[in-house]
């Protein structure tokens, strides 16, 4: 009787902690089908200029049996963004391209750019969910043995898809849009995480000309960088060449954070204090020598590890505007 004392303290504790456990995964795996729209103003247009919505998409990691994030990708349409910027990562799965466009049709009748990510090259691959509590330097796509992988994801076919429907392909490519008689340039990288990023030294000479048929000189036209992986090296090269905004994806909010703290790491180089959401960069504070920078912690997981943690899947939808407005 004396002995089994110290024991049932030590067995109540582990069974309160598993059952701790038991209730976060079910939480985590519910929360990672709670797709969000977010909202946010980014004050960098010019005065009496008017309001541009951006909605901003990223990491949807889609598989072909996920109709109801399909269906709820294809009522963004009702958001009526001006522009859509996709960050990557649309893939999660070989037969996935399909579904993609399904999910994005409506939104591709509409003027957009895009970079490719990772999982828009590579398929995924089982991990272990506590890789999202640690720091993970591994940037090329090894197999087992350790041998470079092959790509096996049709990234290329969907960006010659996207393509035909109007999107600007930035993969290490610059691009322009004309929208409400505003110039808005732009210049991309290929997926910075698989160190397949090649800054573009040059802007667009010359506007697209948009609905309004007019072109706006290239002095006059906003900057903006887009790409998947938001390493510190690209940040400042985009900063280098006048970025005002950069838009970029996948660190997954964090993808498991802790409440009331937030996200524990990035998946790159960047703060986790910016794993999400609009923050200055590199300074703490809007105004001059920091730009702003959006990352979309996106809609979606590795397949093999569906949760997320204080951190619900989301799109973003930025509304640019003069400071005052
Ligand atoms: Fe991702």
């Amino acid at each position: 009787m004396l002995s089994a004392l110290p024991g049932r303290p030590l067995r109540r504790a582990a069974g309160v902690l598993a059952g701790a456990a038991a209730v976060g995964l079910t939480w985590s795996l519910v929360e990672a089908q709670a797709f969000t729209v977010r909202r946010v103003h980014v004050p960098v247009l010019p005065a009496g200029a008017d309001p541009i919505r951006v909605l901003h998409l990223s990491d949807l990691h889609l598989l072909p049996r996920q109709g109801r994030k399909i269906g709820w990708l294809r009522d963004l349409e009702a958001l009526e963004p001006d522009v859509v910027v996709n960050t990557g990562d649309n893939m999660a799965h070989r037969e996935a391209l399909p579904a993609v466009l399904a999910a994005l049709e409506p939104l591709l009748q509409r003027p957009g750019v895009f970079v490719m990510g990772s999982n828009d090259y590579f398929s995924p691959k089982p991990s272990n969910p506590a890789r999202y509590l640690l720091p993970d330097p591994r940037r090329r796509q090894d197999d087992e043995q350790g041998e470079e992988r092959a790509e096996d994801l049709p990234g290329r076919e969907l960006g010659y898809a996207f393509a035909a429907c109007g999107w600007q392909d930035l993969t290490n490519q610059s691009g322009s849009l004309e929208v409400r008689g505003q110039r808005l340039d732009f210049i991309g990288v290929d997926d910075p995480h698989l160190d397949r990023d090649e800054l573009p030294q040059a802007w667009p000479a010359r506007a697209e000309t948009g609905d309004s048929g007019t072109s706006v000189p290239a002095q006059e036209a906003l900057r903006i960088g887009v790409a998947h992986a938001p390493y510190l090296r690209v940040l400042r090269g985009m900063q280098g060449l006048g970025c005002e905004l950069v838009l970029a994806g996948h660190t997954h909010g964090g993808q498991l954070c802790l409440p009331g703290y937030g996200a524990v790491v990035t998946n790159c180089d960047l703060n986790t204090g910016r794993a999400s959401g609009l923050h200055p960069w590199p300074g703490e504070a809007p105004g001059p020598g920091n730009l702003w920078l959006h990352v979309s912690n996106g809609m979606g997981t590795n397949p093999y590890t569906p949760v997320r943690l204080a951190c619900r899947p989301s799109v973003t939808l930025m509304t640019l505007t003069a400071p005052s407005s």
